[in-house]
């Protein structure tokens, strides 16, 4: 039998960035013959849980896809709901995460949130910002082409101001406008639901992340499933376009 040390001698590294697409809250609940916003509320308990998880491992990065910009086309009363949940979490979770040591950042188009929400997620940024055992960024109101869009506006300025030359715009430079500017490009997205898209999350970040498509639905994902998922994730072999 291996000693506890060699065990984790063997144990590679967690992959430093974690992405999650937190898909099936509704085809959990109307499975169950429950309203979809039931799913919803199950589903932020799995945040807690997957965020404990998360620490656990060593993840340093974890990024929650919460509410894309097309899930504005949803019904009122489901959004209405789902933005009710967010307040609920963010009033009642900021202080344990904080007390946890997670620093929590927000991705999106805050303009198109409702004012109360943006002062929470400003206080939770900045009431945690010292925080290191887990950065958690969560996506809301989030669309890949509309941050790239926002990014190409704002390089073109600072060309047309002479700030920048068209010349030195490079890779680096385009990161640097997104909005998860200075922090690593994912290692592993996870999408829960068995769908296997993308959905307009992350698109310039996921270049050469590993993809896991798991059948569970984000309310009965657990602790093991990513456990499970980074094992998968060790599987694989990252070759970014070299030979093996
Ligand atoms: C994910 O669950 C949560 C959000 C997109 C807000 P869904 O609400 O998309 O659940 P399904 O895909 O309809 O089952
Ligand atoms: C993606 O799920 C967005 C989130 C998980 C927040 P959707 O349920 O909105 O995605 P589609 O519509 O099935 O692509
Ligand atoms: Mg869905």
């Amino acid at each position: 039998m291996k000693s506890v040390s060699s065990l984790r001698e063997t144990t590679p590294p967690p992959p430093v960035h974690v992405a999650i697409i937190m898909d099936g809250n509704g085809r959990w609940a109307q499975g169950r013959g429950r309203s979809r916003i039931e799913g919803h509320r199950r589903g932020m308990e799995t945040v807690r849980e997957v965020v404990k998880g998360s620490i656990e491992l060593g993840v340093e990065y974890l990024t929650l896809y919460g509410f894309s910009i097309e899930n504005w086309k949803r019904p009122a009363a489901e959004i209405s709901s789902l933005m009710g949940l967010l307040r609920l979490y963010l009033r009642q979770e900021i202080k344990a995460l904080d007390q946890r040591g997670v620093r929590m950042r927000f991705i999106g188009q805050r303009p198109l949130l409702a004012d109360d929400i943006v002062s929470l997620i400003e206080e939770a940024e900045e009431q945690t910002k010292g925080n290191t055992a887990l950065n958690l960024v969560v996506a809301l109101s989030y669309g890949a082409r509309q941050e790239i869009t926002a990014a190409v506006q704002s390089v073109a300025r600072r060309v047309a101001s002479g700030e920048l030359d068209d010349s030195t715009i490079d890779e680096t430079v385009i990161s640097q406008h997104l909005e998860t500017a200075g922090m690593p490009d994912p290692d592993l997205v996870i999408r829960t639901s068995g769908e296997q898209r993308i959905s307009n999350f992350l698109l310039w970040q996921v270049a050469y992340a590993e993809l896991v498509f798991i059948d569970t639905l984000w309310p009965d994902f657990s602790q093991e499933d990513l456990r499970d998922a980074i094992n998968e994730y060790h599987r694989r072999d990252r070759r970014y376009g070299a030979t093996g």
